[in-house]
């Protein structure tokens, strides 16, 4: 495993995540980040001239592996976990770990498990019902430096999955507000 894919991929399931304070992060630039409901690859997109995803991992976890909070906004039943890290113009902005249930890779949705480098959120959200809930956000140590991350659940044709996503230290996220 790579260094990059051991530090963030473990730092992101270590992640003690907590439901945000709504009115708190909705004034503020990196809350706008936190709380997007929509897509983050097009938000980052906006971003930069080229966004490049590179698939750190794809592989298989049994039900027990999963935590007791990821059985509960999951269901029990074991999952494809894809493991990225996105680049805006050649910088590495976020590092996700999404973990997709069995039964949500059927019919339709079977292609999320090929994806490969096209983003998740591309893919997801040009359906007219995609939708995101249960936001919650953490603040994660890595190499001596707080970054922002959060978890969410997409659904797709009424389907779930996780998002678990860790804003790298060069991620619009942190920049000044302008
Ligand atoms: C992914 O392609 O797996 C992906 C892309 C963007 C995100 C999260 C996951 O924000």
């Amino acid at each position: 495993m790579s260094d990059f894919k051991q530090l963030h991929v473990s730092a992101l399931m270590g992640a003690n995540w907590e439901a945000p304070d709504w009115q708190q992060l909705e004034t503020t630039r990196k809350g706008e980040w936190l709380l997007e409901a929509h897509s983050m690859t097009e938000r980052l997109q906006a971003c930069c001239a080229t966004l490049d995803v590179e698939v750190l991992g794809l592989h298989q976890c049994d039900m027990e592996t999963l935590t007791s909070s990821e059985r509960e906004l999951l269901g029990h039943e074991g999952c494809l976990v894809r493991e990225v890290v996105l680049s805006g113009d050649n910088m590495p902005w976020l590092c996700a770990r999404t973990l997709v249930p069995m039964s949500t890779l059927t019919e339709k949705e079977e292609d999320i498990a090929q994806l490969g480098a096209v983003p998740l959120g591309q893919r997801v959200f040009t359906q007219a019902n995609a939708r995101r809930d249960a936001i919650e956000v953490a603040t994660v140590i890595v190499k001596g430096q707080a970054l922002l991350a959060r978890r969410s659940r997409l659904w797709v044709n009424n389907k779930p999955m996780l998002v678990s996503e860790l804003f790298l230290p060069h991620a619009p996220i942190y920049q000044e507000e302008g």
